[in-house]
């Protein structure tokens, strides 16, 4: 049976593709510090800052399973605050969870995946391909996230191994709330993104071996638009933190 480990698999997004990739007929392993209130075939409590986590990881995983086919990297957190005020703690945090821990543990399963000619999802952002004030250090770990799946995708196209990308907008999940960092986010609508029908989109992204996808697709406006008129992007930008 084709098996999946998710991080970050407790609640919001990594909770819906759990459900999906269960329902899909796969095994499904995942990592968090909460336990799921949900059905799941194997869970590891671990904290992803703790030093030893992903040799820990490694080591329960591979004692109960001997393959692993998708690998999806969706732990992460926010941090809101301006450059000047965030703390250096707060920092290296968002940057252990949202980009070390994933670069590390996908190192750790790459055998794995070269021998079932896997799958490597990594849960990005939208704010990994445009930038967004008083979100910097959150955006500057999407982008070097997206940095390292379009680099990653071409070393292993030798073996085969598929790297799918997901650029993601807003979905209520209460990310916001749990953020790191002591500014409130401003309110912005989530038009046409549930959990659930992301979950359904990933799906079919993966069995189609797409490089990247992004959901909410209308977010693929907003990027370009941000491109091409770079200066009204501040500008608006800027003005949705003013209350
Ligand atoms: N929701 C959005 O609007 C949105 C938009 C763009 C991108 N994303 C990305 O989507 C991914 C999932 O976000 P979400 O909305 O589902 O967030 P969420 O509801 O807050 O879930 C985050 C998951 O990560 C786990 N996690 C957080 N810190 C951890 C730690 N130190 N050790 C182990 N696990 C930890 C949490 O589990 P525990 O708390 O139980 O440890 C939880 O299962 C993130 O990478 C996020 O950047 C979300």
């Amino acid at each position: 049976m084709k098996t999946c480990l998710i991080t970050g698999v407790s609640k919001g997004l990594g909770k819906a593709l759990a459900l999906k990739f269960k329902k899909e007929g796969f095994t499904v392993a995942g990592i968090s510090r909460s336990k799921p209130d949900f059905n799941i075939d194997y869970h590891i409590q671990v904290d992803l800052t703790d030093k030893n986590a992903v040799e820990e990881i490694y080591e329960k995983f591979s004692q109960k399973y001997n393959r692993l086919d998708v690998l999806i990297n969706n732990a992460g957190i926010g941090l809101y605050d301006s450059w000047e005020n965030t703390k250096e703690e707060d920092l290296r945090k968002l940057f252990e969870i949202n980009f070390f821990k994933t670069v590390l543990i996908t190192q750790k399963f790459l055998p794995f995946l070269k021998e079932t000619k896997g799958s490597v999802i990594n849960v990005s952002s939208v704010a990994g391909k445009i930038y967004v004030p008083f979100m910097g250090t959150y955006c500057s770990s999407k982008f070097a996230l997206n940095a390292f799946s379009d680099s990653l995708r071409a070393e292993l196209k030798p073996y085969e191994v598929h790297v799918l990308n997901l650029i993601v907008g807003r979905i209520n999940t209460g990310f916001s709330s749990r953020a790191l960092g002591s500014l409130k986010p401003p309110e912005t609508p989530s038009f046409g993104g549930s959990a659930e029908k992301f979950s359904e989109v990933v799906f079919k992204a993966y069995k189609k071996k797409k490089r990247e996808i992004t959901f909410p697709y209308w977010y693929k406006f907003l990027i370009v638009i941000s491109k091409i008129f770079p200066y009204l992007y501040d500008n608006i930008s800027l003005k949705s933190w003013k209350k």
